[in-house]
């Protein structure tokens, strides 16, 4: 018998998941994106409201997000954190601009029926893990399910689209090379929640996992131990290298994305060291996916990137227009995934 573990649960990561509760998660993304197709109706959602507050950019998130909702038969909410009173947490407060975060979350509760929220960077202070503490006293306050659209640790959404992509493509991830892989970019504050959040997922089914980095890009001690110890529990592997060519030897997965040092953020360091970290960016330029590094993958290797990629830096225009791209289904499943987590939750 199936039990519904889900309801009004969060979705912040997905270490906060059972594997068992994954594979709900995306056998109902696989039934709903079949049903899409079939142009099957749902109000599932009907006369629900889901927030989405957002402190940073969006293209994918928000349009997957709003087009979802409306799938579903529910109303999307969007909210600038700049044109309401911003969300703050104790102490970062200032009079009429901003409002205590446990009261924006307490009062939407009584309005709608889940918050979702995209806080990173600039927003979180570039103090690692403060992005997270806030998704997570939104979540503390709310008496209605938080979903995390993207913090500074995790993007447990994209990290769902991607191995929903990667079984589709190839069926099962048990004993397949995947490879997540640093890449130069000459934006150099992207989180690392992609890169955190795409190995947890992962480790849940049997990969091969390599994580290929320069020394000062590595991630958080923490999540690495987590990747290890269940490729241990699920029969996979996990293993680190600073070499990309070595990585991409026989791979069946590629995953090449920039993302900031944690060497130079805080609480690394007081305040976020950008010339330092400029330094190490600009000794790591041949670090980019072009088509001789992908002749050394298996010859039907999935190039995958969560979007917006940097062309001509982190990748080539003829590795991401070629034909081991899969970048655009990575992208739709964003909405498949999404719809699952909703369906589930609310
Ligand atoms: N991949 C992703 O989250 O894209 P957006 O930043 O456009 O939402």
């Amino acid at each position: 018998m199936l039990t519904n573990t889900f309801r009004g649960r969060d979705f912040i990561a997905i270490a906060d998941f059972t594997r068992e509760e994954i594979d709900t998660i995306l056998d109902t993304a696989f039934q709903l994106k079949l049903e899409r197709a079939r142009g099957v109706q749902h109000h599932l959602l009907a006369d629900k409201t889901v927030f989405l507050i957002f402190y940073n950019r969006s293209l994918r998130t928000r349009n997957s997000f709003e087009c979802g909702i409306m799938h579903l038969g529910g109303h999307a909410n969007y909210l600038d954190s700049n044109s309401v009173y911003t969300p703050a947490a104790a102490g970062a407060e200032k009079a009429y601009v901003t409002e205590r975060l446990e009261d924006v979350s307490k009062t939407l509760s009584r309005f709608g029926e889940a918050i979702a929220i995209r806080i990173y960077g600039e927003a979180a202070g570039w103090n690692y893990g403060q992005g997270n503490d806030y998704v997570r006293a939104f979540a503390a306050a709310a008496d209605i399910p938080v979903i995390n659209m993207e913090d500074d640790k995790y993007h447990p959404c994209q990290g769902l689209a991607d191995v929903m992509t990667i079984k589709e493509k190839l069926g099962n991830l048990e004993g397949r090379k995947i490879v997540m892989s640093w890449a130069y970019s000459p934006s150099r504050k992207k989180p690392v929640s992609v890169p955190q959040s795409m190995m947890a997922a992962c480790s849940f089914y049997g990969a091969q996992l390599v994580f290929a980095r320069p020394e000062g890009f590595e991630l958080d001690p923490e999540q690495i131990a987590f990747y290890r110890a269940n490729a241990d529990r699920y029969g996979g592997s996990f293993e680190e290298t600073d070499d990309m060519r070595a990585a991409f030897e026989g791979a069946d997965v590629v995953y090449p994305k920039s993302w900031a040092s944690l060497r130079h953020v805080a609480p690394a360091v007081p305040v976020a060291d950008w010339d330092e970290q400029d330094k190490l960016f600009d000794a790591h330029k041949d670090w980019i996916c072009d088509e001789a590094i992908m002749k050394l993958t298996n010859p039907h290797s999935l190039y995958m990137h969560c979007l917006p990629c940097d062309r001509g830096f982190e990748v080539t225009d003829s590795v991401i227009d070629g034909p081991h791209s899969v970048v655009f289904d990575q992208a739709e499943n964003r909405l498949h995934g999404q719809k699952a987590v909703m369906a589930l939750t609310m």
